[in-house]
């Protein structure tokens, strides 16, 4: 069975002590309702991961948002992966639309990152997605195609099976407009059969493909209820700790 993954992308949001509250309240909260058959992963600042690896400690994996693409060395106001590693993070999310976009991450950068990632042993949530105009110019489906061909597909398929995708149309992220269930299924399906075509069938019904976008508590079930979606990336309702446990109780 493939698995299924609810992760918060807290992105630039809360200081340490802001940060540390939402925790407690969540452990709180999932002790008197647990998630079963779900990885739950939070990736909240860098600034956060040391506090946050022994609070969230049997409760969730602790993920990065981002990742300097070499390894160590003169890359002044970036975080390298074995970093990241001797933090305790278990994910680390590669190509957000908001690193392509703002910070201009190229394919080739996010490919970089994704093999530096794998090599010290993090699995990445490689994001990928359409920008509105290429929705509305039906030219979404090859869009996600390059992005994912250029950014994961000369991994070996050993290498493969480590790396989880989430589906984030770039238009549906923190404005409130979702994805229908349907479209959200009709890239799923086109991107689990691309990966079909490239590393065979039994590969591909084992890789987890997440939704992100607006996803929250009241439209969470619809979408995780359809056969390709396992999961969500959640960025927005993450940050509010019985949101979040709502979304993950939503399988
Ligand atoms: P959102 O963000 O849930 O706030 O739309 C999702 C994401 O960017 O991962």
């Amino acid at each position: 069975m493939r698995k299924k993954i609810v992760a918060g992308n807290w992105k630039m949001n809360k200081t340490i002590s802001e940060g540390i509250e939402i925790i407690n309240e969540f452990k709180k909260l999932i002790e008197t309702r647990p998630a079963k058959d779900v990885q739950i992963v939070i990736a909240p600042s860098f600034i956060h991961l040391t506090e946050f690896a022994s609070l969230i400690k049997g409760i969730a994996f602790l993920g990065a948002q981002n990742c300097g693409d070499e390894e160590n060395g003169a890359y002044t106001g970036e975080v390298s992966a074995p970093m990241l590693k001797s933090a305790g993070v278990d994910y680390v999310i590669i190509g957000h639309s908001e690193r392509r976009q703002t910070y201009h991450e190229s394919d080739s950068v996010i490919n970089k990152k994704i093999k530096v990632v794998l090599k010290h042993k993090l699995i990445p949530i490689f994001c990928c997605g359409e920008r509105l105009y290429e929705r509305e110019k039906g030219i979404y489906i090859e869009i996600v195609k390059q992005q994912i061909e250029n950014g994961l597909f000369d991994l070996s398929p050993g290498d493969f099976t480590k790396i989880v995708v989430a589906y984030e149309p770039v238009w549906a992220i923190g404005t409130g407009k979702t994805a229908t269930p349907e479209q959200a299924q009709e890239m799923h399906r086109y991107i689990r059969n691309l990966i079909e075509s490239k590393y065979g069938k039994s590969i591909a019904e084992m890789s987890a493909i997440l939704y992100g976008g607006s996803c929250k508590a009241s439209n969470a079930k619809e979408l995780f209820n359809k056969p390709d979606v396992d999961g969500g990336l959640i960025g927005g309702a993450s940050l509010d700790a019985s949101e979040f446990l709502e979304i993950i109780h939503s399988f």
